[in-house]
């Protein structure tokens, strides 16, 4: 299983540079929406069919799942299912900031729980091309920073939260939140940096290398948040456990969480063990 997710991996190593020299071109909205019901942009199409293409070609792969898309797709044999949000972030693209790729490794069927995780991966495209991912069950995962150049990554460093918290961000309405949720940020605003910018993996990103926590959490009006358990909150969960952090949908470890569809929403809390804990509590 470990060598699919490391062949998974290369194979979206291999066409980032790709993805990214095609966005420029696509950067405006298509008619319809996607299972979630949000706009989809060209970008998100293009790289929804670069990725599978490229997976089609990994042995092993038995399955690809994308956000874009309403259904899994048959890749033919393999016991792995691969589920992908091709770009994530996407709306950052009109305002030319950072955006990424989200690969989350599944043995066995979708939708599945995070602890059925073999591998994951994000893809940032940030002012150099970086690539964050870990292989092996949720416990044995090491987290390492690649550099991706001519689509090979190249480790950087081991990934490893730092001790002390930095940074916080929180997605969606503050009018939004209920009063739990804005009780804790109200306290943690005293003590971290706001650090926000709309893709979650590049927010992620600024916990990982600052330490803090990122979130987009329950919302009054969807109890479930915004992102998804299948295509985001697992494979974010998975690194930032394998970074030494923790992750919660508010009561328990996102890698947690029983899968009852393959678009499912969970509320996002990710970052320092004790920031993470305290939040618990704080929502309990
Ligand atoms: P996607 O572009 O794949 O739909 O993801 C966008 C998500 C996530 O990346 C980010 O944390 C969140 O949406 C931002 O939501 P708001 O625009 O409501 O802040
Ligand atoms: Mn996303
Ligand atoms: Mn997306």
């Amino acid at each position: 299983m470990v060598a699919v997710a490391e062949r998974v991996l290369d194979a979206v190593a291999d066409i980032a540079p790709d993805i990214r020299a095609g966005l420029p071109g696509r950067r405006r909205y298509l008619d319809g929406e996607n299972p979630s019901g949000e706009e989809v942009l060209a970008a998100d199409v293009f790289a929804d069919e670069t990725i599978e293409s490229a997976l089609a070609a990994v042995e092993g792969v038995g399955t690809y799942a994308s956000e874009e898309r309403e259904s899994a797709v048959d890749l033919g044999e393999g016991r792995v299912s691969v589920a992908v949000d091709p770009l994530d972030g996407s709306s950052n693209l009109q305002s030319n900031n950072p955006m990424g790729t989200v690969v989350a490794v599944y043995d066995g069927d979708l939708p599945a729980p995070g602890r059925d995780l073999v591998g994951a991966g994000y893809v940032l495209y940030g002012p150099v091309t970086t690539m964050v991912a870990g292989v092996g069950a949720p416990a044995d995962a090491t987290v390492r920073e690649y550099l991706v150049e001519d689509g090979e990554r190249e480790p950087v460093e081991t990934v490893e939260l730092p001790e002390e918290p930095t940074v916080y961000g929180f997605g969606g309405r503050v009018p939004d939140w209920p009063d739990d949720v804005a009780a804790y940020v109200e306290a943690v605003e005293a003590e971290l940096k706001l650090r926000y910018g709309g893709a979650m993996i590049a927010d992620v990103s600024q916990v990982l290398s600052y330490g803090g926590v990122f979130a987009y959490p329950t919302l009054a009006s969807s109890p479930e948040g915004k992102l998804r358990l299948q295509f985001e909150g697992n494979p974010v969960a998975y690194l930032v456990e394998g970074a030494g952090g923790r992750s919660s949908d508010g009561e328990r470890s996102l890698l947690d969480v029983p899968a009852t569809g393959l678009h499912q929403r969970v509320p996002v809390y990710v970052g320092n063990d004790a920031l993470i804990e305290r939040l618990e509590s704080t929502l309990a």
